[in-house]
Formats: structure tokens, sequence, C-alpha cells
């Protein structure tokens, strides 16, 4: 189990076959065609999820229980993250048909706040190398905290507004306590005292 999380492209090739597979149930399992792109809209949104918790919780997860899934996270935790970014991007097609083609026009503050998102997680993206890293020395590391927290912050919006909507509750009731779950043990490793075999005193 270990070794295959621990090659380097698999995170990438996951990533793509996730939100391939979005697309094609959308399209499988949608009636009208607005409605296969709204399916595979709301599915790719869904397989890029995983993607993005490994990436924002491989540390903490590291830090809490050490052990060889963990480190391979940890290890190819960049790759997650250039995966969600890819899993995202087919998000980024599929609602573009929506606007695009069947005319599904979403509110301002939607695709300003989630077009921000996505300057965001390219910036990440185009970041996410030893280069960048040495160039931008500490706003590497800004650009970085503050871009994975504006995208878990819009996952959580999204997921939170389905709780309101007694079609979409369940998603939201789901999907809401995963992403504070992830939060929750970022704060808490954040917080908690560090042990002596971590460095402390
Ligand atoms: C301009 C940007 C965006 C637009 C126009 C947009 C549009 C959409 C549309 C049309 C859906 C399907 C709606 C439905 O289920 O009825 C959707 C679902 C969703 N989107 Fe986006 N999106 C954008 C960016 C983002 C970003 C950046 C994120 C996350 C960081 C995100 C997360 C989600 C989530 C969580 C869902 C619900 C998936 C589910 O039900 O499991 N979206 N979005």
């Amino acid at each position: 189990m270990a070794s295959f999380l621990d090659r380097r492209l698999m995170p990438i090739w996951l990533a793509l076959a996730a939100g391939l597979v979005a697309v094609g149930l959308g399209i499988v399992m949608g009636e009208a065609s607005a409605e296969k792109a709204n399916l595979a809209a709301r599915w790719t949104a869904r397989a890029a999820l995983p993607f993005f918790l490994i990436a924002y919780s491989a540390s903490s997860l590291l830090r809490l229980w050490p052990n060889d899934v963990t480190r391979a996270f940890m290890r190819r935790r960049r790759q997650w993250g250039l995966g969600f970014a890819l899993a995202h991007t087919i998000h980024l097609i599929a609602l573009g048909t929506n606007l695009l083609v069947f005319q599904d026009f979403r509110p301002d503050v939607t695709l300003l706040g989630g077009g921000l998102a996505y300057g965001l997680i390219y910036l990440m993206a185009l970041t996410s190398n030893n280069w960048s890293m040495r160039k931008l020395g500490k706003n590497w590391k800004r650009l970085h905290t503050i871009g994975i927290h504006y995208t878990w912050l819009i996952f959580a919006i999204s997921y939170a507004g389905r709780l309101g909507d007694k079609d979409m509750f369940l998603t939201g009731a789901i999907f809401t306590p995963i992403l504070l779950g992830a939060l929750g043990i970022k704060l808490y490793v954040r917080f908690k005292p560090l042990t002596a075999a971590q460095g402390a005193g």
C-alpha cells in the first residue's frame, strides 16, 4: 500500500482518472444535456476534494500518526496538490460548459470567490517546484498558506451552503464536517505543545 502511494506520478494519474470518471457519470446519469453538464460540474468538484484534503492535511497527519502511509502522503504532497489542480481544472471545464453552452449563470459573488480560488490554485501549481521555492523564499510559504486556506474556505462555504437546501442537505451534512475536521486537525497540530522527540525543550 505505502509503496503504491509513494509512486511519484500516481496522484496525478489518479486525479485525471477521477475527474474523467466524474464527467462520465454526469453524462450517463443526467437526462437532458443541461442536467448532464450540471452533474458533471457537481461530481468533478467532489472528485477533486480527496486530492485537496490529502495535500491540505499531509503534514498534520504525519505529525499525529507517523507511519508508512502518512510518510508517503507527505513525500508526495506536491503531487497530491498538482493532482488537485488537475482535477479542479476538469471542474472548471465542466462549469465553463454550464455557463457558456447552457447559460447556467451563477451569482457574481460565486464567480468572484471561485475565480479568485482558481487564480490561487494555479499560482500554487505553477510555483510547486524547487526553483520557485528558492526564488520566492518566505513569500512562497505565504502564498501557499493563504492559497490552501482560501481554497478550503470555498469548499467549506460550498458544502455548508447545501445544508440549507433540502434536496442537497445530505451532501452538506457529509462533507461539511469532513472539511471542519481537516481544519480542526490542522489547528490541533499547530497549537499542541511539541513532544521531546519533536524538538521541545
Ligand atoms: C467561478 C468559479 C466557479 C463556478 C462558476 C462554479 C460552479 C459550480 C457548479 C455549476 C456546480 C454544480 C452545482 C450543482 O450541484 O447544482 C458546482 C459545484 C461545486 N463546486 Fe464549483 N464552481 C466554481 C469554483 C469552485 C471552486 C474554486 C471550488 C472549491 C475550491 C468549488 C467547489 C464546488 C463544490 C464543493 C461543489 C459541490 C459539489 C458536490 O455537490 O459534491 N467550485 N460549482
